[in-house]
Order: structure tokens, then sequence, then C-alpha cells
């Protein structure tokens, strides 16, 4: 049997076939979607990247070809060869953007035969994420899937055209490189030839692009993988992809409006969505106090405000204590929708603030008749209740939750938490409602838990803002960096900074980090050298490009624009790996394994 191609080269692609093209000879490449069988006239559906086109066999007409075509089942693949004719106005299908027309075949070839598939290749059929996932290759064929793969190459195509015009140049970085503190867990690669030695596969090119900018190369960009061993969620994966850039001789304002213009046409080209320039900037504090969140999603209001020094001097304990506890007490009004939280939503409400940490949800509700009820009130004075009432700026349906805590971070955070999650069960967070904003002054430092210190709060080569240099030994905490985060609907796209480019500065930094001088030159020798040599202030940023992606495609998970991703617990359930190794492998990278996981 022919198998080959000869004679049956495509000349169109599947669903690019329209009415104008009615007439003309065409040949199609493809695989089965369907099979319609109309006794004695046989629909094959032919599918391929483009779409799907309906190729018709007349057992009366070419009864050799009917046969043929009658033995292909969904998931063959098929060339067809005919002519391509406007089918008759009963049989137009509006739902096809091919549906006027149909290739009346006079020849078919079979390509390549298929089992069945273990899920149909079908958008509207519901299949389980590990068999899509086992089987990936299938998953990608369907129509939706292609979709988020072009979507994907067209803001990759975006981002490089533009960045050329704007005279950034595309430079590889190492993907094998030394494994240094502050950040993620690293993924490591063992040496053969340096035995007991590691690379680390890289989190960011952080360094490297900034060593390209003391290197001269003014502007940089990247669309580069970074890994990072952290726990999944459905907008992280241990290997992710990053549109990395890198300016010289530049401010942050400068940063930011190079990035406005991407964004402006990535959202004009793809979506042919108008994003009005300049974006909105919001301090963090602001972002924190307002939203409970340093990505505040735009959305929907439900903001945060402040009751403290209503509560502090009241009667109920949990408000009181809070705020005599160093703490406060903040609320959000979920205005005009109180009739639709019923006593046990509110409970179901005050367990998912729990899982935030908050010890409790308090709340107050005016019925649409003015009626209150309340789970704080009567602890109240009158007039400590209307001042509360007016600050919230109460009206009838409307539905106050109060947290309060001896931590503000922890009141502001599940309340920020919470006012999504309302959104959420409102719909009122539309996927089609585009709000960008730039998260501006982020801290400089973070306390760290676990190592019981000040960390970097974006990393350790982030300039502190010129005002607050000064209380980098005197005051840490206050200290704010030349650090930007760009949102979208609540989801951080991407973030970057201003980088310090004084090697004195940089010392006092890694001083206050609690790196000690020999410690730091450890770690980053090479860089504090390298900054001794001539370093140009220099910025830049980086967008998670599987996030931007998802966002564009209205998708809930970054899995669905990546063609190969990992699912939670990091494994890929088609290639199944991570797997074991041989001995021998193993014995020439002189590693010994402690501990076998159990299947
Ligand atoms: P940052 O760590 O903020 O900055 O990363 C930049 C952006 O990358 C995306 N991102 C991820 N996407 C998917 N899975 C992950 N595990 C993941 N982690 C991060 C986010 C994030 O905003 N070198 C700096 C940038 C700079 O300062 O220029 C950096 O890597 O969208
Ligand atoms: P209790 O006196 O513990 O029954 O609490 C009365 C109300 O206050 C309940 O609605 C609790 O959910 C709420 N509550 C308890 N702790 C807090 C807190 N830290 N912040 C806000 N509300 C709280």
């Amino acid at each position: 049997m022919n198998t080959n191609l000869s004679g049956m080269k495509r000349t169109d692609m599947c669903g690019n076939l329209r009415l104008s093209d009615a007439g003309r000879a065409v040949t199609v490449n493809g695989w089965v979607d369907r099979v319609r069988d109309n006794g004695g006239v046989l629909f094959l559906l032919v599918r391929d990247r483009s779409g799907i086109i309906q190729c018709t066999f007349d057992k009366s007409v070419n009864a050799d070809l009917f046969n043929i075509a009658f033995t292909c089942r969904t998931e063959f693949v098929v060339a067809v060869k005919g002519e391509l004719v406007a089918r008759d106005a009963a049989a137009v299908n509006k739902k096809m953007p091919t549906g006027e027309v149909e290739v009346i075949a006079s020849d078919i070839r079979i390509l390549s035969r298929a089992e069945t598939t273990p899920f149909e290749i079908d958008d509207s059929k519901e299949a389980g994420d590990q068999i899509r996932l086992k089987y990936r290759y299938l998953d990608l064929r369907r129509p939706s899937m292609q979709r988020n793969l072009m979507l994907r190459h067209r803001v990759t195509q975006i981002a490089r055209n533009y960045f050329d015009e704007q005279g950034f140049l595309e430079i590889e970085t190492p993907m094998l490189t030394k494994s240094t503190p502050e950040g993620a867990r690293d993924y490591l690669v063992p040496s053969r030839v340096h035995p007991g030695k590691f690379y680390a596969l890289p989190q960011s090119p952080q360094q490297y692009k900034q060593l390209l900018m003391l290197a001269g190369m003014d502007r940089y960009i990247q669309i580069t993988r970074c890994f990072r061993d952290e726990d999944l969620r459905a907008d992280r994966q241990p290997e992710f992809t990053q549109i990395d850039l890198e300016m010289s001789f530049v401010e942050q304002d400068d940063v930011i409006a190079v990035n406005e213009g991407f964004l402006q046409r990535v959202f004009k080209e793809v979506l042919d969505v108008d994003i009005q320039l300049p974006l909105p900037r919001m301090p963090y504090e602001e972002a924190m106090n307002r939203f409970g969140s340093d990505k505040p999603d735009l959305r929907f209001g439900f903001e945060i405000r402040d009751i403290s020094d209503i509560a502090k001097g009241c009667d109920f304990a949990v408000f009181r204590n809070a705020v005599e506890g160093g703490g406060t007490v903040r609320l959000i009004n979920v205005n005009g929708y109180a009739d639709h939280f019923p006593r046990k939503e509110i409970d179901k409400l005050a367990d998912f603030v729990k899982t935030y940490r908050a010890k409790g949800l308090a709340w107050l509700k005016l019925a649409a008749d003015g009626n209150m009820t309340s789970s704080f009130a009567k602890f109240l004075k009158p007039e400590e209740l209307d001042a509360i009432k007016e600050r919230a700026n109460a009206q009838p349906n409307d539905l106050l939750f109060v947290v309060a805590d001896t931590d503000r971070d922890t009141a502001l955070v599940s309340l920020g938490a919470l006012r999504c999650e309302l959104a959420k069960r409102l719909g009122l967070a539309r996927k089609d409602d585009y709000k960008l904003l730039w998260v501006t002054e982020f801290p400089q430092f973070e306390y760290s838990e676990e190592e019981d210190r000040l960390v970097a709060k974006h990393h350790p080569f982030t300039a502190p803002m010129d005002e607050d240099v000064d209380k980098l030994e005197s005051d840490p905490r206050s200290v704010r960096a030349k650090a930007y985060d760009i949102i979208l609907n609540g989801c951080e796209l991407g973030g970057g900074s201003i980088r310090i480019h004084d090697p004195e500065l940089q010392t006092r930094m890694f001083r206050a980090l609690g790196f000690t001088e020999e410690k730091a030159k450890e770690q980053f020798g090479h860089l504090i050298t390298a900054f001794s040599y001539g370093a140009p202030p220099h910025g830049g940023l980086a967008y998670g490009l599987d996030r931007l992606c998802m966002l564009l495609a209205g998708l809930d998970s970054i899995r669905d624009v990546i063609a190969f991703p990992k699912v939670q617990n990091a494994s890929d359930l088609m290639m199944q790996c991570p797997d074991l190794v041989d001995g021998k492998q193993l014995d020439e990278l002189s590693i010994a394994v402690t501990r076998i996981e159990k299947d």
C-alpha cells in the first residue's frame, strides 16, 4: 500500500478553505476527525492545525474510492484530493469556518492508520488530566490546545520583534551554572569531570544579564527557560519560561515605558484590545492597605478599610485585644450582595479566611429592608457601630466582613484573599476584563522565619530607593527598593528592578543581609570583581511567559500553554521521569544514592 505523499501533497490547509476558493482543485493532508456515513454518501472530516474541512465520497460516483474512505477511522492520517465546491444552502454549517464548502473527493490515500485513542480528540469531551498528560501528543491535537500553542508562538514573535525594534540584542546564557543562595531551591546537575561538584540549573539569568550590561551590550533580551524546585501551583511549574530583559543607562521610568509599549502591542495584536497608557502605578504599601495583596486584582471593589481607631476602645475583646496587641482591625464591604450570603455561606467563608491564618471572621449584614444581623454588634455601643457603618459606607443589602489580628499583614492578607474569593463566587472577575498595573516601592527586605534574618525581597542586587539608602543600617525594615511588578488581574506577570551598580553600596547591601565579607566573596565574588571595572547604571525585568499566555488565552493553568508540562509532583507522565538511572552512570558521576522512592 502506498503511504507516501507522491501526487498527494497538500495545496491548502484544511481550515483556510472558503467560498472564494470554490471551483479549485485542492488536496488536503490531515487527521480524520470524524466519519459520517449517510448511506451511500460518506463524509470524512479532515483536521489539521488550521481547522477542519468536510470531504465527501459518493458511492454512486466512485465505488472504489468510497470503499477506501469507508475503511477510515478517526485519527487515521489521510490525503484527500478533489474539487472544492459550495455546499447546497441546506447543507451549510454555520458553526464551521469552512462550513460553506466541501471537497468532492476524486482521490484518497491512507498515510497512516490509528488505533482507538485512549480518549476522544474532542474539546467538548472531558478526559482526566492524568490520561491527557500521559498521551500529551494526542491532547495537543485538540483544537483548543493547538490554539493555545499558536497564541504562545504569536506572543514570543511579538516579543522578539518589539524588543529588536527597541535595540535589544537576543543573547543566550548558560543552563549549567552556579548554585547561589537567596531564592527557591536549585536543580543540581552533577559534574563527571569534577567529582563531588555540581552545576545548578538557572533560576533566572539574573547575574548573567547584569554581567552583559557590564560587558557593554546595552540592551539584552532572552526568551529563556528557568528552573526552580518549588511546590507547584496552577501558575507555577518547575521549569518555566521568562521573557527576560535588561537595559543600561536607565531609571525605573525608562524600563516601565519600554515594557508598557510591549504590553500594549501584545494586547492589540493578540486580542485586539486597546490598553491605555501609561498604566496605573501603586506603591506596595497602598496595595497592601487597600487590597491586602502585592498583586491586587482591580476588576472589582470591596476595598479594605481600617477601623482600628474605632475598635480600639470597644468592649468586644477580639477587636480591642488586636489593637492593644499592636495589631489592627480591618473590614471589607461586599456592597450590594448581602442577599447572596446566608448564614451557612458566611460560616464557610470564616473557614476560608482561617486558611490565611485569620483567627475568625466577624460580620455585619444589612438586609434590603435595613434590618441588621451581626456576629459582633451586640458587643459595641451604638455610636461605635454607627462609626463603623459610616467608615464602610454601609447601605441596605451590604455585608461587612471584619478581621482583627495582632499581626497587621494577617488581617490584610486574609481579607485580600476573601475579596478575591467573593468576587469569584459572585462572577465579578471577568476574564476578558484586563486590569494591568505596576506595583512599586516594594520593601527591600523581608523577614525569613526559616533563617531568622532579613532576606532580600526581590534579590540582593536590587537598588534601594535613593531616599531610603541612609536607613540601610539603622532601619533596614523601612527601606524601599527600586523594584516593580507588573500585575494583571491579580496575577504577577513579571517583576524587575533597578540594580545596584556601585560596589560600595553592594557591599553595604550584603552586610545588611547578614553576609560576612568572606561569604559574600565566596558566593558573589565574580560579581563584586566585575562591578569594580566600571558598571553602567542598569535595570530590567522578566515576564513569566507562561502566565502571560495563560491570561491572554483566558485559562486558569499555565499547564495549558506549555507543550509538555509537569504534574503536581513535578513528574512528566508521558516521558515517565524523573526516573532511576543505571548504576554505571552514577559511578561515573561519583554519586551514591542513599534513598529510593518506592512506587
Ligand atoms: P521573578 O522571580 O519575579 O524575577 O520572576 C519573574 C516572573 O517569572 C514568573 N515565574 C514563574 N512562572 C511559572 N512558574 C514559576 N515557578 C515561576 N516563578 C516565577 C512570574 C514572575 O513574575 N531575575 C528576576 C527578574 C529581574 O529582576 O529582572 C526574576 O527572575 O511571572
Ligand atoms: P466569639 O466571641 O469567639 O464567638 O467570636 C464572635 C465573632 O467574632 C465570631 O463571628 C467570630 O468569627 C469573630 N472573630 C473571632 N476572632 C476574630 C478575629 N480575630 N477577627 C475577626 N473576627 C473574629
